[in-house]
């Protein structure tokens, strides 16, 4: 018998591919989203979907008071590195009270695994490159400082009540589930691979590449693009390590693209030669971010299976081509 599992914003992107992994593991898996960002065509069958606000304290409460819970995974958060410059306090009230009403209540309700989706935007511009978890945290960006307070609150919350947190420090998810109809769709997009894939599939005339000046080979910015079903399978294998200890992962895999060599793999995938414009750089975008995976791999026996940029973007394609307006048509269709 699986465990009962909540999980915020598990209509989102990388929410949903863990719950459908989650459910495919015989997991109860309950999603709470407030479907702004999210989607509930998304959430796969066998998980239960709750519409609901976690700024909603009373609603939060309820929500445990109804359920009896093993674990909470926390994903829903505003998570826009460039919004996040125009609009601070969206990142650094919102996404950390909303994390309070959630940590307090799984407190209450003496649930005391906690599953946390940070980011590496909490390095900022790293000391040094791949990032290990030894690198000093300076966010560059209120959405990465959000992240990274809220990993202050979970330590506390250790500290004082014993609980167990893992805070998974994402690098830049991508790519879609191979076989179940689940993958990227932010209204509005701002994220490189499914905006190269859109001006691939003709539904935008161009690509803007932000910034071709950086201190990298080519000029521009160099992530670590890894595969949202890697990413979910982090989440099932770290549910283990928290009934020991807390931790923190860095993940990713190791290999860092340039924005020019994700348009060149776009190109390759999708037999096209996609239109590009070089604008000014985006602010609050730091020039290189690759992790350095070994903690993770070594105490978790995790390896990414599908992040090489190549599957990454056919997966990405295949899901576009499929659902060319997200979960839109899908739901208009179906
Ligand atoms: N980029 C372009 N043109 C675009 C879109 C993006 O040149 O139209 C560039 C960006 O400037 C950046 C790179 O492509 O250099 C990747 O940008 P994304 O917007 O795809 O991803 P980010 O790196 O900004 O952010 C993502 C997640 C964050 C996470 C971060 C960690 O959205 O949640 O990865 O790097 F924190």
């Amino acid at each position: 018998m699986g465990a009962s599992i909540l999980v915020t914003g598990g209509a989102g992107y990388v929410g949903s591919h863990v719950v459908a992994e989650l459910v495919a593991g015989g997991n109860r898996v309950v999603v709470f989203d407030n479907l702004q960002q999210g989607h509930a065509q998304a959430v796969v069958d066998g998980a239960q979907l709750i519409a609901g606000d976690l700024a909603d304290r009373y609603a939060v409460r309820s929500l445990f008071a109804g359920n009896k819970f093993d674990s909470v995974m926390h994903f829903a958060a505003n998570s826009l590195v460039g919004e996040s410059m125009k609009f601070p306090f969206r990142y650094l009230r919102d996404n950390v009270s909303n994390a309070i009403n959630l940590i307090e209540a799984a407190v209450e309700f003496d649930v005391k695994k906690f599953v946390f989706s940070s980011t590496c935007a909490i390095f900022g511009n790293p000391e040094r490159v791949p990032i290990d978890e030894g690198v000093s945290i300076d966010p560059g960006n209120p959405y990465g400082e959000s992240k990274y307070l809220i990993e202050r609150v979970l330590r506390w919350a250790e500290e004082v009540y014993g609980m167990k947190y893992a805070a998974l420090r994402y690098f830049n998810a991508a790519g879609a589930h191979p076989t179940i109809a689940i993958g990227e769709d932010h209204n509005p997009e701002t994220h490189l691979i499914p905006i190269a894939l859109r001006a691939a599939a003709k539904q935008r005339s161009h690509l803007e590449i932000f910034g071709d000046d950086y201190p990298t080979p080519d000029g521009t910015c160099i992530r670590d693009y890894i595969h949202v079903c890697d990413l979910a399978d982090a989440h099932i294998r770290v549910l283990q390590a928290l009934e020991t200890r807390s931790c923190q992962y860095n993940v990713g895999t190791g290999h860092g693209y340039s924005v020019r060599e994700v348009i060149d793999a776009v190109n390759r995938v999708a037999g096209v030669d996609i239109p590009v414009r070089t604008a000014p750089r985006r602010p609050g975008d730091p020039a290189v971010l690759v992790a350095a995976s070994d903690k993770i791999k070594a105490d978790l026996g995790w390896n990414p299976q599908f992040s090489n940029i190549d599957t990454i973007v056919e997966t990405a394609w295949s899901w576009a081509r499929s659902h060319p307006d997200g979960f839109l048509v899908a739901a208009a269709a179906e």
